[in-house]
């Protein structure tokens, strides 16, 4: 073959990004909405603990909700995981309260009902439990660090490890659960006097999400009532509404959303030291990975990218969104807040000629 017929050949067909399930060792990927590692149940996850090099877990639970609002698991503590419950459809009702303060009864006991875009964070140390309540209901989780998942493999093997049995808890054994760190606070009594969607203090549809700065009790956010930032570079507009930062989690990991207008100029390439995965929530959104085809998603599609590759993305269809989870408290979203400015509006600004026009 000649050179420059190699060279075309090269240049016409770099590696395709999509896998058929969940990568065993950290690479780029991107998964079809559904698809990824199972566990029965309607549990699959996108992203574990293997794939992403230890960051974080993605589970996302497919499943029919029970109209009771009891709690459908025992309540439990975390010492080292953090876990944070995104209501992706339907509805997911969620209680916690950090358990020190609630063994020394100094603090009251908050619950959410969680519908489409609203996110419960459970930092360690944290009493929870959680719910589905309706008949399609997809409850994104993100575990950080990664591996926890490996206590769902094992239960789906050995339902009751360990011998003896803990009463209310499904015959689980404390010692058993330990290792998984998984702590049983069966003392914890789920509270049931909801009303618009909450019990507990703090704003829910009725006013603003501070994110607190500290990991000190669970952390509500519903759908664009918590802060957001606004970035006008590479070419186009994008929110940035954080769940969690840096400052949330000490530095583990971050989540938020991210809504993007159409381009209108160069895209910007990112490069982020640590590991980055986009899950698709509206519209359609084409990413270009280093060394890899461009892949197109829609709703549900993940991509995976590991810290150091350098990727671009741009939004296909105007109000283009995705839900983001970074491997540290300084990844993408992180870079635009800093380049951004702080921003009111679930909406970018929607002046003709691109808002700066509308910038008084
Ligand atoms: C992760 O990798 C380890 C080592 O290869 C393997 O034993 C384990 O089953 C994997 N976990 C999952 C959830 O695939
Ligand atoms: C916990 O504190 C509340 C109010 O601060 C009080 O009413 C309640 O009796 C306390 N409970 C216990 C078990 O001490
Ligand atoms: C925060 O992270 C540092 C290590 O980066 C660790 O030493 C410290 O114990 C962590 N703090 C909490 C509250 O987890």
């Amino acid at each position: 073959m000649t050179p420059l017929l190699l060279a075309l050949l090269s240049t016409a067909s770099a590696a395709s990004l999509w896998v058929p399930t969940t990568p065993q060792t950290p690479k780029p990927y991107a998964i079809k909405n559904g698809h990824g590692l199972p566990l029965g149940g309607g549990n699959t996850f996108p992203v574990t603990g293997n794939s992403s090099g230890g960051a974080f877990c993605i589970l996302n639970t497919n499943a029919a909700g029970s109209f009771s609002v009891s709690p459908g698991l025992f309540p439990h503590v975390h010492r080292k995981t953090y876990e944070n419950f995104y209501a992706v459809k339907g509805r997911v009702q969620l209680w916690g309260q950090n358990v020190d303060s609630f063994r020394a009864n100094t603090s009251i006991q908050t619950t959410r009902v969680l519908s489409q875009g609203d996110i419960g964070a459970i930092p360690p140390n944290t009493i929870h439990t959680f719910t589905l309540l309706e008949p399609d209901t997809q409850l994104t989780g993100v575990l950080v660090p990664g591996g926890f998942e490996e206590f769902f493999f094992a239960m789906a093997v050995n339902p009751n490890p360990g011998a003896g049995g803990l009463p209310g808890a499904g015959g689980f054994d404390m010692e058993g659960l330990a290792k998984w760190d998984v702590y049983p606070e069966l003392a914890f009594t789920a509270r049931r006097d909801v009303v618009n969607g909450k019990a507990g203090p703090g704003n829910w549809y009725d006013g603003p999400n501070a994110l607190p700065g500290n990991m000190d009790a669970p952390i509500w956010v519903a759908k664009n009532y918590g802060p957001k930032w606004l970035s006008e570079e590479g070419g186009r507009y994008q929110i940035v509404a954080p769940f969690v930062r840096g400052v949330e989690t000490n530095g583990t990991f971050s989540q938020g959303t991210i809504t993007i207008s159409e381009q209108r100029g160069p895209v910007g390439k990112v490069k982020s030291e640590v590991a980055t995965a986009f899950m698709l929530e509206e519209g359609e959104l084409e990413v270009r990975v280093e060394g890899f085809d461009a892949v197109r998603l829609v709703w549900g599609d993940v991509v995976f990218v590991p810290g150091g590759v350098g990727f671009e993305y741009e939004a296909k269809a105007q109000f283009t969104k995705f839900m983001y989870v970074t491997g540290g408290g300084k990844g993408l979203d992180w870079e635009l807040i800093q380049k951004g400015r702080t921003w009111n509006s679930a909406f970018f600004p929607r002046g003709q000629s691109g808002g700066r026009m509308m910038r008084i």
